[in-house]
């Protein structure tokens, strides 16, 4: 059985990374010929890169806040937190559908367990909690993942305002009776607590197809 397992490790693992790989490849020299014929560096690439992805963080955070007011403002913290529990996710992934790529808020501190970080978001957030913690200012920032077919668009989300903390805030002081019994009972391993204006709340992070952002150039 032993011999049958190493056997099997390697053989699955050719299976999974030989056509990605081909994939990959293939995505590599499109993107490369589509370089070299609008003859663009990659600097002007990670520029339009951070362009787009502004953009889209911005649209994204516009979105969920205009909503967000919205229901607060008619029916009240309590109602509007189970709005987000229900909204939140589908006005994200309609976005990601529109640009045609993935959107997603992450946090080393979650409400939601499917916004937890992945491996690569991790070291990013942790470099935004430690500037922060040391009064460097925290600028959005690009990263290459995937062998480099895919930029990784990535901004600090910061507690902005007291708006936050009837959510976020200190369960004691800031959040109301019923909208902290609501967020238990919505969110039972919740650690998305505690926040004071300032804090890191988490970040956006944007994964773009190096392809995609060529053809906008
Ligand atoms: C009405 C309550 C409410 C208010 C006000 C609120 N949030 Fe949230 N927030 C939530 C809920 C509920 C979730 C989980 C949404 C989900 O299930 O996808 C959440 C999730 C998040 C997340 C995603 C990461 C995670 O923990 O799952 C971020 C980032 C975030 N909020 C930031 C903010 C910021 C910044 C503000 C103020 C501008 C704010 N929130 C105001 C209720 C609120």
């Amino acid at each position: 059985m032993k011999h049958l397992l190493y056997f099997l490790i390697p053989a699955i693992l050719l299976v999974a990374c030989g056509p990605q790989e081909r994939v990959s490849k293939n995505v590599f020299d499109e993107v490369n010929s589509s370089m070299e014929a609008k003859k663009l560096s990659e600097a002007q690439i990670t520029q339009e890169a951070m362009i787009w992805g502004d953009s889209i963080s911005s649209e994204a955070q516009q979105q969920l806040m205009a909503n967000l007011h919205k229901a607060v403002e008619e029916n009240g913290y309590a109602e509007a937190l189970e709005f987000c529990n229900v909204n939140a996710a589908p006005i994200i992934k309609l976005l990601s559908d529109k640009n045609g790529v993935s959107i997603r808020r992450t946090s080393t501190r979650t409400r939601n367990q499917d916004n937890m970080p992945t491996e690569e978001e991790l070291p990013i957030l942790e470099a935004y909690q430690y500037n922060m913690e040391n009064g460097i200012e925290n600028e959005p920032n690009i990263q290459k993942i995937e062998g480099g077919d895919v930029l990784l668009y990535n901004k600090a989300i910061v507690i902005s305002s007291e708006f936050c903390l009837a959510c976020h805030g200190d369960p004691k002081n800031d959040i109301e009776i019923d909208v902290l019994s609501k967020i238990d009972s919505l969110y039972p391993r919740d650690l998305a607590r505690g926040f004071k204006v300032g804090d890191l709340r988490g970040m956006w992070s944007i994964k773009l197809p190096k392809k995609s952002v060529v053809n906008r150039l």
